[in-house]
């Protein structure tokens, strides 16, 4: 049985909807978009280190356990709720339960964690930029190996570069987003995807063919259980549900777009498919690179800035143009997907909840993100603000720390709790089944199982291990 369920967007907001937002146009367009919001800086500069560094091999089988059970049941506890509620995180909750406004806290929750995600987001997406643009202008070819280190220090330490990048690029984000849904995130999803992995497979040839790549390969695919250890055990859970987008609502929203009879599961699958596979081309496209030229394997912005410049650097003028200049686009446009479905989901979280409009809360919210976003730039290593360190750490390392470790984990746990224990099971099961078309024989698994108990219990230990 389908039971009606009450909207609480503002009559000015649903028209302002109406205008923009009618949803995704077909179901190919909903997964690219909701796969672009996974295919993000993380695939690229996280996922291949954590790999290599505990147990190659034996990481990878945990994170496709992880990504595949617990990952997917948070994508489709949020693509259900976004899906029976026809609303964004805040509106979701409320339009849901709607006898218990405080439900809708969870909502909140997950857009102000996704403000302070994009925040940083918007920072180290603007440095992709500079890259690209000073690799295909052949400023990185001339520099000199073993000095990239200092040029990043330079560059992310200094204020007019990656205050320009970041106004950019949110610049772009804006504009996307104003757009709307389907002319908008769902137009450039559609054709960036297969642009990014066009890219990726063109740096895995070349990355392939280099002389001594196999141990890259090594490094990356050999099993090694000494090496998986608890914290790694720790760190693959939390990339896993980093990688997918969930626990910040931001697939609530994408939910709230998807096709009425989208089969969800499939949806789910196909995202956490495309999701897994740019990881893994990801991984093969940088460490043969990193291992034939001797470099460290590092992770995180030391990877990206500092040794794959270096990597290209050795390639010559020409390899370095072509192949980094592939790289940085790569990268630019896995953060474009990424942080359009983040200011989507901060858009109409506070727009359904306020009634503000699309126009107006994408444009007040952007202004907020790129003040906030100045700061946390500026408070970088060497930069203006860096001298301020509350508890000994930067405030870039802060919100690196809390929208990576503690915030995200914390909000998909509500987010979970609410689904297992507080949504009517029948409307779950007829959302899952679209009305008992679609054949569930796994639905006791997944909801007795998976949701109740295995989930939140793994979402806990995140937690519990990000603190301690
Ligand atoms: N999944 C993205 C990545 O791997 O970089 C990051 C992300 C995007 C997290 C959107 C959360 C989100 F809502």
């Amino acid at each position: 049985m389908r039971r009606r369920v009450k909207s609480g967007a503002s009559p000015t907001f649903r028209k302002d909807m109406a205008n923009n937002t009618q949803g995704f146009s077909s179901t190919f367009g909903a997964i690219m978009a909701a796969a672009g919001s996974a295919i993000g800086l993380g695939n690229i500069w996280r996922f291949p280190y954590i790999c290599g560094k505990y147990g190659g091999g034996a990481a990878l089988v945990l994170y496709l356990l992880f990504v595949f059970v617990i990952g997917m049941t948070l994508l489709l506890s949020e693509l259900v709720i976004g899906r029976r509620s026809g609303h964004a995180a805040v509106m979701a909750y409320a339009t849901l339960k709607p006898k218990r406004p405080q439900w809708r806290y969870i909502g909140l929750f997950g857009v102000v964690t996704c403000f302070l995600i994009l925040a940083i987001y918007y920072v180290i997406s603007g440095w992709t930029l500079n890259y690209f643009w000073e690799s295909v202008n052949g400023t990185l070819s001339h520099i000199t190996s073993g000095t990239f280190d200092a040029h990043f220090s330079s560059f992310a330490s200094s204020a007019a570069m990656p205050l320009v990048c970041l106004l950019v690029f949110a610049a772009i984000n804006l504009i996307i987003i104003l757009c709307g849904v389907q002319n908008g995130i769902e137009k450039v999803s559609k054709l960036l995807m297969p642009l990014l992995l066009a890219l990726v497979v063109l740096l895995c040839v070349r990355s392939l063919t280099l002389p001594g790549a196999s141990q890259g390969l090594y490094y990356l695919f050999h099993p090694d259980f000494s090496l998986l250890t608890a914290e790694g055990v720790l760190a693959i859970l939390g990339q896993a549900l980093f990688s997918l987008s969930v626990g910040m609502g931001v697939m609530v929203a994408y939910g709230s777009y998807l096709p009425k009879g989208d089969n969800l599961f499939r949806s789910a699958m196909w995202i956490t498919a495309c999701d897994t596979a740019i990881a893994i081309l990801a991984g093969v496209a940088i460490f043969p690179a990193v291992f034939a030229t001797g470099q460290d394997p590092a992770g995180g912005p030391g990877l990206v800035f500092i040794v794959l410049p270096s990597v290209f650097n050795s390639l010559g003028t020409v390899g370095s143009i072509l192949f980094g200049g592939a790289f940085f686009l790569l990268l630019a446009v896995a953060a474009l997907t990424s942080s359009i479905s983040l200011l989507e989901g901060i858009t109409m979280g506070f727009g359904e909840m306020l009634g503000t409009g699309r126009k107006r809360t994408s444009l007040v919210m952007s202004v907020g993100l790129v003040l906030l976003g100045i700061v946390i730039a500026f408070s970088y290593e060497g930069g203006l603000f860096s001298s301020f360190r509350p508890g000994g750490m930067t405030l870039f390392d802060w919100f690196d720390k809390l929208s990576g470790s503690y915030l995200p984990p914390m909000c998909a746990l509500l987010t979970i709790v609410f689904f297992g224990w507080f949504m009517p099971k029948d409307d779950i099961h007829d959302e899952l089944s679209n009305h008992g078309k679609e054949r569930t024989s796994w639905f006791g698994v997944f909801y007795y199982v998976l949701v109740r108990f295995v989930a939140p219990l793994a979402l806990l230990v995140v937690l519990i291990g990000g603190i301690f």
